[in-house]
C-alpha cells in the first residue's frame, strides 16, 4: 500500500478473524452455537456447569470419575482465605460489586498456594480449576456480604450453582432453583472471541500470568454492551414499572436513538439460542412467583414481542443472552448488582481456555492505528507559545 492511500479500517474490529479454536462456534446467521462441538440446546437440556466446564477446559465431556473429583476440586476452591473475605468485607459498599470482584480477583495470587504462570498445560488447567471455583466463591461472598456481612463456606454435597445460592443465603437452595441457576450459568460460560475473551487473551499475549489476564476480561465484561447489559436490562424493566407502560417506553426510547439493553449482538443477526432456553423458564416461573418477578416477566415479554417485531427482520436486532436474565435470576433471589459478576464466574472457564489455547502458540497481539495527523511540527519554547 503506499504511504498516502488511506487503510481499510476495521472498527471495533468488525468481521475481523484473529486467531484460530477448537472451544466454540458461534453461527450469527443462523442463531446457532456449540462449545466443544455440543449444541448449546443440548448441553442446557443434558448437561451441568461442572461438566460444562470440563468440557471447554479439557476438550471432552468427562466420565463419571472425572466429573466427580472436576466437580470436588473446584467445590473446595470455592472456600476463601479468611483474609480474602475481610478483604471483600473491608471493599464492601465502597464500590460495585464488580469492581470488588476486579479487585479481590487481582489479589488471588496472594491467597494460592500454587505459583503463579504455570508452563506445562495441565499445571495451567489445574490453576485454571483453582480460578474458577474461587472466583464463584468470591461472587457468592461479595454477594453475602452486602446482604448480611457473613461469610459462609461451600457445602460438599451440593455443586457450584448450589453452593452459590448456599453461600449467599446461608442456607441450601431447592433443587428447582439450584438447576435454573446451573443452566444459566453453562449458558454463559463460553462465547468465542467477545470482547472480555478477547481482553483477556491480549493481556496473556504479552505472557502477564493468569491471573492479570482474567482481571483484564472482568474490567471488559463489565461494561453495558457487554455483560454489565443485564443489570441495564433490569433496570429498564423496573423504570417501565408496568406491563401496559411498556410499548410506549419502548417506542419513545427508539425515537430517542436509546438502545435497548438485552437486544442485539455484533455476531448474532438472529435470535441467540442461549435467549431461547432462558425465555423458557420465564414461562414456568410467571404463575406462582412473587408479583415482582410477575411484573418482570410481563414486561420482558411484551418488550420482546415488540422488538422482534420492530427490529428482529427488519435489522437484524434480536434478543441477546441478557435479555432475559434479569427476571430469572430475580426468581432466583440473585440481587441485580451480582447479576455481571456470576457473568464473570460463568464465564471464567471459558476466559480460561482460550487462555491456555493461545499460548499453545502464542503470539502478542499488536494491530495498527491509522495516523492521520500532522507531521514534524516545529517545537515552541513555552515562553513564546501565546
Ligand atoms: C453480550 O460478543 C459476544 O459474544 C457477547 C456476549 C457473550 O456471551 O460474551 O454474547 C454477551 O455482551 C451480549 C450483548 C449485550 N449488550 C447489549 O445488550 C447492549 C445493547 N446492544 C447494543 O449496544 C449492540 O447491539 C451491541 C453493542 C451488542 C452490538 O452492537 P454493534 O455490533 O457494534 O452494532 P451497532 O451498535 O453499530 O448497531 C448497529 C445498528 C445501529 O443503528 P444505525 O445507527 O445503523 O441506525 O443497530 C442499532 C444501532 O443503533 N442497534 C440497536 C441496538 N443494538 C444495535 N438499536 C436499539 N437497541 C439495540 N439494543
Amino acid at each position: 500500500m503506499a504511504d498516502n492511500t488511506t487503510p481499510t479500517i476495521m472498527k471495533g474490529l468488525e468481521g475481523v478473524y484473529f486467531t484460530e479454536t477448537k472451544i466454540c462456534k458461534v453461527d450469527g446467521a443462523k442463531g446457532r452455537l456449540w462449545y466443544r462441538g455440543y449444541s448449546i440446546e443440548s448441553l442446557a437440556k443434558n448437561s451441568s456447569f461442572e461438566e460444562v466446564s470440563y468440557l471447554i477446559l479439557y476438550g471432552s465431556l468427562p466420565n463419571v470419575d472425572a466429573l466427580g473429583a472436576f466437580r470436588n476440586k473446584l467445590v473446595s476452591c470455592m472456600a476463601l482465605d479468611g483474609k480474602l473475605v475481610d478483604l471483600i468485607k473491608g471493599l464492601n459498599g465502597k464500590m460495585a460489586a464488580m469492581d470488588i470482584l476486579r479487585t479481590i480477583v487481582s489479589a488471588m495470587p496472594a491467597f494460592s498456594e500454587k505459583k503463579v504462570f504455570q508452563n506445562e498445560n495441565d499445571e495451567r488447567i489445574e490453576e485454571a480449576i483453582e480460578i474458577v471455583g474461587r472466583i464463584c466463591g468470591i461472587v457468592a461472598t461479595i454477594g453475602a456480604v452486602s446482604k448480611n456481612g457473613n461469610y459462609t463456606g461451600p457445602d460438599s454435597t451440593l455443586g457450584v450453582a448450589g453452593n452459590i445460592l448456599y453461600m449467599l443465603n446461608g442456607k441450601k437452595p431447592d433443587e428447582k432453583t439450584s438447576r435454573m441457576l446451573d443452566v444459566m450459568m453453562l449458558l454463559h460460560a463460553e462465547h468465542s472471541s467477545n470482547a472480555s475473551t478477547f481482553c483477556t487473551i491480549v493481556a496473556g499475549s504479552t505472557l502477564a500470568d493468569i491471573y492479570s489476564a482474567i482481571t483484564a476480561g472482568i474490567c471488559a465484561l463489565k461494561g453495558p454492551l457487554h455483560g454489565g447489559a443485564d443489570e441495564k436490562a433490569l433496570d429498564m424493566m423496573k423504570a417501565i414499572g408496568s406491563p401496559d407502560n411498556t410499548e410506549k417506553y419502548i417506542e419513545e426510547a427508539l425515537e430517542g436513538k436509546k438502545k435497548i439493553m438485552g437486544f442485539g449482538h455484533r455476531v448474532y443477526k438472529a435470535y441467540d439460542p442461549r435467549a431461547k432456553v432462558i425465555k423458557a423458564y420465564l414461562e414456568d416461573i410467571q404463575n406462582g412467583s412473587t408479583l415482582e418477578v410477575q411484573t418482570f416477566t410481563a414486561i420482558a415479554l411484551r418488550a420482546e414481542k415488540m422488538m422482534v417485531e420492530k427490529l428482529g427482520e427488519t435489522k437484524g436486532i434480536w434478543p441477546n443472552v441478557d435479555f432475559f436474565s434479569g427476571p430469572v435470576y430475580t426468581y432466583i433471589g440473585i440481587p441485580k448488582d451480582l447479576f455481571t459478576p456470576l457473568f464473570a464466574a460463568s464465564r471464567s472457564p471459558g476466559w480460561c481456555a482460550h487462555m491456555l489455547e493461545y499460548w499453545q502458540d502464542n503470539k502478542l497481539i499488536r494491530p495498527l492505528d491509522y495516523y492521520n495527523g500532522q507531521l514534524d511540527i516545529p517545537y515552541v519554547p513555552i515562553e513564546q507559545r501565546k
